[in-house]
């Protein structure tokens, strides 16, 4: 029996499993199986408030879970799908309240990647998986993360590292104005192209209380060790770690010799290279017990928002 084989009778048999998708790992069970359902949040620590994204092998099956799809959704299925794009739709009543934190709606995607298709092709039903990780910490983007967040007994698929490294664009198409509860790789132009005019849900609200999303909740994806996100370049200080956006040119230390530092992770100058790194970054200076962690903000214009969103929601801004 192949791994995915195993793990599409550990799902059939009410089980969780982590797998693997382009976005961040998820920890999966069937979307239609309540028990299941409820051994995730159980997993995660996850508060019941908080709705699941429901996976699906591709756009024909995400149909049978909604009861309404509209031209936007065919369209941009048809652009986006497989890919990191979540489509907020009305819920159809194979998926239970405990799915969709008592909402009407459910978030549907499908991912892109191999070892996710197969076992949703192999398992056939939708899958429930928020990410892989214990709640409010940060995603895991490798199945080594998901063993360090929930430990050895899981069943892991590993598919290696994940190429987008930050979660699924989620898209709420239930409303009169379509509109973007969390920002990711798949961006606002992109799908302003294809939908005409979306708008984006600004404000950042209380995990836990009754927001369009609740994973828009601030601090939702926090490192452990205090972490505070500077605007231009953060300075060098001893026992503190630094996520630098490289860069040519980085003003020198001015005392290099006389001073320790801390450890420095530098990270690729564009939106997809950064966002790929950026929470095994974060995890990396986490597991190393500084007194703090810097981070280096990307520019604040369209094309690093959401990689700007998820630094936000993992430190506190610095003025200076
Ligand atoms: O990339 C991803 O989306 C990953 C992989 C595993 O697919 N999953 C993920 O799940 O990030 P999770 O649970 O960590 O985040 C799900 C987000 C939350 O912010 C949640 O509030 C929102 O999606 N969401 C899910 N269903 C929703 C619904 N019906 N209405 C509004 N927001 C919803
Ligand atoms: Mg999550």
């Amino acid at each position: 029996m192949t791994a995915i084989e195993h793990a599409v009778e550990s799902l059939r048999s009410g089980g969780l499993v982590a797998f693997p998708t382009e976005t961040v790992y998820g920890l999966g069970a069937d979307a239609t199986n309540t028990p299941a359902v409820r051994k995730i949040f159980k997993a995660k620590g996850r508060p019941a408030t908080n709705p699941l994204i429901v996976h699906v092998m591709n756009a024909e099956i995400a149909r049978r879970y909604c009861t309404a799809w509209p031209a936007a959704a065919e369209k941009l299925a048809a652009t986006f799908w497989p890919g990191p794009l979540t489509l907020v739709l009305p819920k159809a009543q194979s998926i239970g309240d405990e799915v969709t934190a008592g909402r009407k709606t459910v978030g549907l995607r499908v991912p892109r990647h191999p070892v996710a298709l197969e076992l949703l092709e192999k398992f056939g039903v939708a899958v429930a998986a928020p990410s892989a990780n214990r709640s409010n910490h940060v995603s895991p983007t490798t199945a080594e993360h998901v063993r360090e967040e929930l430990g050895k007994e899981l069943e892991i698929l590993d598919g290696g590292p994940c190429a987008v490294g930050i979660e699924s664009t989620v898209l709420d198409l239930s409303a009169e104005l379509p509109t973007i509860l969390r920002p990711g790789n798949v961006t606002r132009e992109q799908i302003e192209a294809i939908i005409g005019a979306v708008g984006m849900f600004g404000g950042s609200v209380e995990s836990g209380t009754a927001a369009s999303s609740p994973g828009l909740g601030e601090r939702h994806y926090s490192p452990v060790t205090p972490t505070f996100l500077f605007e231009g370049e953060a300075p060098y200080a001893a026992g503190v770690g630094v996520v630098r956006l490289g860069k040519k040119t980085l003003t020198p230390d001015p005392l290099p010799e006389y001073r320790a530092r801390g450890p420095e992770v530098v990270l690729p100058n564009d939106p997809v290279g950064y966002a790929r790194l950026l929470y095994a970054a974060l995890r990396e200076l986490d597991r190393q017990k500084l007194q703090a962690i810097q981070v280096e903000m990307p520019p604040d214009s369209p094309e690093w928002t959401a990689v700007r969103d998820r630094i936000h929601r993992a430190g506190v801004a610095i003025s200076h």
